[in-house]
């Protein structure tokens, strides 16, 4: 531990910031305080400041090993020659700079011969007693790797989709057929095999309704509009209370001023209801007294998510967050939440968070989960309507 604070202290960019790290190894414990700088270099995120002309100030210790290059080498280096001037990276500097904010951008990649880094989030913010100075700190972040998941999750809703269509031609019809003899015999059986009959019929039902269900895995496009988050929200509360989560409370914190989401109204509705039916499902059944279930809109700037195929990126800035005081995501269902078929529940069919991503992928959107006993978040990152379709008439 004495060693990583001493090659942090080593780390540090910069004649001012040197002067400042001599203090704590005259003197550690005199001022009785921990000394600011010795923190930042032992910290395990990789922290840089660069000055107004992109040169590097400070690095910490993680950012040497992130970016592959000794402090006594980045010295001497500006940012360009780290990564081609045409990076992002140089963007998001630039919007800290001139709009005096934090700004995160997600999935980036910083490629040059001597760095090849991918999926890595970058937050920027000024720091006010260094004017013109930016400071980044560079992750390969959850964000990232839930976009990452999310990509492999919709691959795998993906062929979902293809066996939808096949169990429609291959179950479904049958299905029918089989339901209808069951149907038949009924009126004709003893009253003992009656049960039997019916078994087949409620089974076949069964079949049906989750073949049927799988058919939202088409890939068919989705039409979007201007949708009022906080009248879905409030349709899918009156629907949780009236029926599956009648027992539990809910708390509302909504942002008024929040701008329409860019989105399918129904498909929003339904991935809300498959997130607010677990949380009433997590809190029936890890049997928590006082059950509250919390709905939160707000506006974040800065998340940012690149489009496939095309170098623009989408900004995500209407964040909608369930909240529930239920025990916690199973361990072992943790890893594939957002797999098809993936389940805790002995009547679960393990579809609803595959639909969940499905369906936020459809919508450019990212979904994030946070999960911990007691305090279970699932957020939702989604998109405003864009500029080039505000202007025209949306009714
Ligand atoms: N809020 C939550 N708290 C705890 N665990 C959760 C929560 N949401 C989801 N899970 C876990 O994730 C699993 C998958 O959820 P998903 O909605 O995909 O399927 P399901 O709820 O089991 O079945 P279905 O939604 O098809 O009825 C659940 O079985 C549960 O273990
Ligand atoms: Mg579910």
């Amino acid at each position: 531990m004495k060693n990583m604070v001493a090659r942090g202290v080593l780390s540090v960019v910069g004649r001012a910031s040197q002067a400042r790290l001599a203090a704590p190894e005259a003197a550690p414990k005199a001022a009785g305080r921990p000394d600011p700088t010795a923190i930042l270099g032992a910290l395990p995120l990789p922290i840089v400041l660069l000055d107004a002309a992109n040169r590097f100030r400070f690095v910490n210790h993680a950012a040497e090993q992130f970016l592959g290059v000794s402090a006594a080498q980045l010295r001497q280096m500006c940012l360009a020659d780290l990564v081609p001037s045409d990076n992002p990276i140089f963007l998001l500097i630039a919007q800290v700079r001139c709009g005096d904010v934090t700004v995160a951008d997600h999935d980036l990649t910083l490629e040059s011969p001597r760095l090849r880094k991918t999926g890595i989030t970058v937050q920027g913010t000024t720091v006010p007693e260094e004017p013109g100075a930016v400071l980044l700190v560079l992750q390969d972040a959850s964000p990232a790797r839930a976009l990452d998941r999310q990509l492999s999750f919709r691959s795998a809703a993906r062929s979902v989709s293809g066996m939808a269509a096949v169990l429609a031609h291959e179950v479904k019809n049958p299905l029918s057929g089989i339901r209808g003899a069951a149907q038949l015999l009924e009126a004709s059986v003893a009253e003992a095999d009656r049960e039997l009959t019916v078994l087949i019929r409620d089974e076949a039902d069964r079949i049906r309704a989750l073949v049927d269900r799988m058919d939202v895995f088409g890939e068919k496009p989705v039409e979007r509009g201007a949708v009022n988050i906080h009248r879905v929200l409030e349709h899918v509360r009156k629907l949780a209370q009236s029926g599956f989560a009648a027992h539990i409370r809910f708390i509302e914190n909504y942002d008024p001023s929040l701008p329409p989401v860019w989105g399918h109204r129904d498909q929003l509705i339904q991935v809300l209801l498959n997130l607010v039916k677990n949380a009433a499902e997590a809190i029936t059944g890890g049997h928590v007294e006082s059950g509250e279930i919390t709905l939160v809109t707000a506006y974040r700037h800065g998340m940012r998510l690149a489009i496939p195929g095309s170098g623009s990126r989408l900004d995500l800035p209407l964040l909608v967050i369930v909240r529930d005081n239920g025990p916690g995501i199973p361990d072992d269902v943790k890893r594939n939440l957002f797999e098809p078929f993936v389940t805790s529940k002995p009547t679960g069919t393990g579809l609803g968070l595959a639909l969940v991503a499905k369906t936020m992928g459809d919508h450019g959107a990212l979904v994030e989960v946070d999960g911990r006993p007691g305090r279970t978040e699932f957020r939702l990152h989604l998109p405003m309507i864009p500029d080039d379709v505000l202007g025209m008439d949306l009714n």
